[in-house]
């Protein structure tokens, strides 16, 4: 079989192994405890051997931990930073999101397919806050997918010279408090659902720039935005439709004091949308969990001319999350 179809038969299995040896602290442990066989590592986290072994053998096969002659398992190299909860780029939370959330919402992918998306009214938040704990799980989902990369992307957007950052949508803040730790003159407001402020701060990496982070709760669609001289969309207008999307950045135009810009910080598909492959998955995952889609650099740049943002401009990072810029010369 081709790989790539191996893949693709076999990657039904790779994300829930994935989280279950997540949140048994498999990974934690061979990282934390080092290298250890299967026996040493089920008593260690008190698991069944056989079931471990086998999810070893797993992860082995796709080249995230790897077996020493010994029969000692450790992380690839490669693997590490994503998978240490210590570290910036952990994707934990994210992994639990796609595994309990995601997979949960694949069944609509057939009656989609057949019957096109029923119309609906609702949020497509109207899931993630339905209780303290998903509202909860979300945000540390969207902590673990954006904090890591959002020094790159802060560096790549050049915040010397902004003085007044406001995150729309900005969750916990993942955006605002690395863009706050490059920046020692920055002041930065998240706003976002009121649901969300006493979550705002709690993490640890926000504690020193506290006092320049403040939160403003309301609804983007109801409200206003808060003024700044730099507006942020990280990870928003992928999940709502192009007419939205125009009547968020129009927001943002009104909010955002000239000089001034605004930041659209997204995955992006390639030109000729042949991928990156994240792109696309999570394209698919747009259309069941959300009302949006993924696009290109040149559709984002349409979308910010026609809320009246001008010398629009792409900065590609090393990850899946890009930055494009739109300018408000005057007021
Ligand atoms: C996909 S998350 C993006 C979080 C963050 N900006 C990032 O880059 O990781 C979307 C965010 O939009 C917020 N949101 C959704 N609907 C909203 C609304 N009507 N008003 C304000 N915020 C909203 C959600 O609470 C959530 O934090």
């Amino acid at each position: 079989m081709p790989s790539a179809l191996e893949n693709s038969v076999y990657g039904l299995l790779s994300t829930p192994v994935l989280h279950t040896a997540v949140e048994h602290g498999v990974f934690t442990s061979l990282i934390e405890d080092g290298p250890a066989t299967a026996p040493r590592l089920a008593e260690r986290l008190d698991v069944d051997q056989d079931t471990l072994e086998r999810m070893l053998l797993v992860l082995t096969s796709l080249g995230v931990v790897e077996r020493a002659a010994g029969g000692e398992y450790s992380l690839t190299s490669d693997a590490v930073p994503f998978l240490d909860r210590r570290n910036s780029r952990y994707l934990g939370g994210f992994i639990k999101h796609l595994t309990l959330e995601t997979r949960g919402r694949l069944d609509r992918l057939d009656t989609y397919l057949s019957e096109g998306k029923p119309a609906t009214e609702a949020s497509p938040f109207d899931d993630v806050y339905r209780d303290a704990e998903s509202l909860r799980d979300f945000m540390r989902a969207m902590w673990d997918l954006s904090f890591g990369v959002s020094q790159e992307l802060a560096a790549l957007a050049g915040m010397a010279g902004t003085k007044h950052l406001v995150d729309v949508g900005g969750a916990t803040g993942p955006f605002a408090v690395a863009a706050l730790l490059t920046d020692p003159a920055l002041r930065a407001t998240v706003f976002d659902m009121p649901a969300v402020g006493p979550l705002v701060g709690e993490d640890a990496e926000a504690r020193p720039v506290a006092d320049r982070l403040g939160f403003v709760g309301g609804d983007f669609f109801a409200d206003e935005l808060p003024q700044g001289d730099c507006l942020a969309f990280g990870y928003i207008l992928s999940d709502w439709d192009d007419d939205t999307c125009v009547t968020l950045l129009q927001k943002a135009y009104r909010a955002c004091r000239a000089p001034g810009r605004v930041l659209i910080m997204d995955r992006l598909f390639e030109d000729d949308r042949t991928g990156p492959l994240a792109t696309a998955a999570m394209n698919l995952v747009m259309h069941i969990e959300m009302a949006g889609k993924h696009r290109t650099a040149a559709e984002f740049i349409a979308l910010l001319e026609r809320a009246g943002f001008g010398d629009c401009e792409v900065r590609r990072a090393s990850g899946e999350k890009h930055v494009v810029i739109g300018h408000k010369r005057q007021s």
